[in-house]
């Protein structure tokens, strides 16, 4: 086993979500995934992991989408996750969790368009694909998208949410575990995979290329973006549940996506080959493979699609800053010297 990637470790214990990688199961506070997203606010799921009621939670959040509008200094930079950090960064200090997650949805909807507006009148979801898409979305839409978010809300100690307890086990404020998790969440391993899979169904463009394409990909040693996980043994739990909100999306507008006949095709292909050169290493979809196809159904632009990722991921950052910071305990690992001994 590689040293550096800490596989199997246990560096936290938490009552928020528990990732069982050969299982495939995802439970969040005790709630399968599959019976929170596609049910649940973004509200209610985030008023399960930071305490407090759906409703005192959609007052909290509308408060602070009312609170960042005036606050937030969006630069124009090309890419959004660059946009987010640095506006995030330098809100003030002692700002709440809700402050925060307001924040970054309104910060995400400003980078896409400087005049989104906070919408305290409309639920998170809704406030945040309207500003991502610029004009008002079908019920539908806000559904499916809710679904995504809801989905992608906490899922055990990934990289940007150890990230956030690494921060907060130093006793630092909440903005600075924020800042440090959305700079960890950036990176094409983690939450940069999702726009990359779109590049990926466009590069295939149709089920017949599908086959020779990947095999291009994979003899050339470049990895399958929204395939694979470091946990997961299994299909990605989340991809189903994904899948089936892209479906009832399809089923309430009666038009046909074709990108998900296309990414179902692809899918089945990619663990396939997967499957002939890694025989003892299942790799198989992740949350970003239907991640993309869905965010791109309800009419997110793709360049905002890890922003938009981030948008739901604080939830979690949040509630796990604040279980850190409940332990009381500096999260500080030993290394393994290997480089030259002093000369005798
Ligand atoms: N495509 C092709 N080969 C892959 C892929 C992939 N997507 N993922 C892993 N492999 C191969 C590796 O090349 C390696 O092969 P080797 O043993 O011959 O060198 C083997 O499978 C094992 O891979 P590791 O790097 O040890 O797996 P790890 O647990 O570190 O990686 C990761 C997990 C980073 C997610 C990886 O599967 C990957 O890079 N996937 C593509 C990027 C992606 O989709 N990221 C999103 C993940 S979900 C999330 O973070 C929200």
């Amino acid at each position: 086993m590689a040293v550096g990637g800490l596989e199997g470790v246990i560096a936290a214990e938490t009552v928020l979500s528990d990732v069982d990688g050969e299982g495939g199961r995802l439970i969040i506070k005790g709630h399968p995934v599959e019976s929170l997203a596609g049910h649940a606010s973004y509200e209610a799921a985030t008023a399960l992991l930071l305490g407090g009621t759906e409703l005192d939670c959609r007052r909290a959040l509308a408060e602070g989408r009312t609170w960042a509008a005036s606050r937030l200094e969006v630069p124009a930079t090309k890419d959004g996750m660059e946009a987010l950090r640095a506006t995030i960064a330098r809100l003030p200090e002692n700002a709440t969790a809700a402050q925060l997650i307001a924040a970054v949805g309104l910060a995400v909807a400003r980078w896409v368009d400087p005049k989104a507006e906070a919408h305290p009148e409309l639920g998170h979801a809704e406030a945040l694909l309207h500003g991502v898409m610029g004009a008002k979305p079908t019920k539908a839409q806000v559904a499916a998208f809710e679904t995504y978010l809801v989905a992608t809300l906490d899922h055990g100690l990934n990289a940007s949410t150890f990230t956030a307890r690494v921060v907060a086990s130093t006793q630092s404020d909440l903005v600075s575990c924020i800042t440090a998790a959305l700079g960890a969440l950036k990176g094409p391993l983690h939450g940069g995979a999702i726009g990359p899979v779109l590049d990926l169904l466009d590069g295939i463009g149709t089920v017949e290329n599908a086959e020779r394409w990947l095999r291009t990909e994979l003899d050339a040693g470049r990895r399958l973006m929204g395939f694979g996980h470091r946990v997961y043994r299994t299909r990605d739990p989340r991809a189903f549940v994904q899948e089936r909100a892209i479906a009832a999306l399809e089923h309430a507008t009666t038009t046909t996506n074709p990108r998900l006949a296309l990414a179902r095709h692809v899918e089945r292909t990619a663990e396939r080959l997967l499957a002939e050169r890694h025989p003892d290493r299942p790799l198989k979809a992740n949350v970003e493979f239907y991640g993309a196809v869905l965010l791109e159904a309800v009419g997110v632009p793709r360049r905002a699609f890890t922003p938009v990722f981030a948008s739901a991921r604080v939830v979690g950052w949040c509630a796990h800053v604040e279980e850190q910071r409940a332990s009381g305990r500096l999260i500080r690992p030993a290394s393994k010297y290997v480089g030259p001994k002093p000369a005798a």
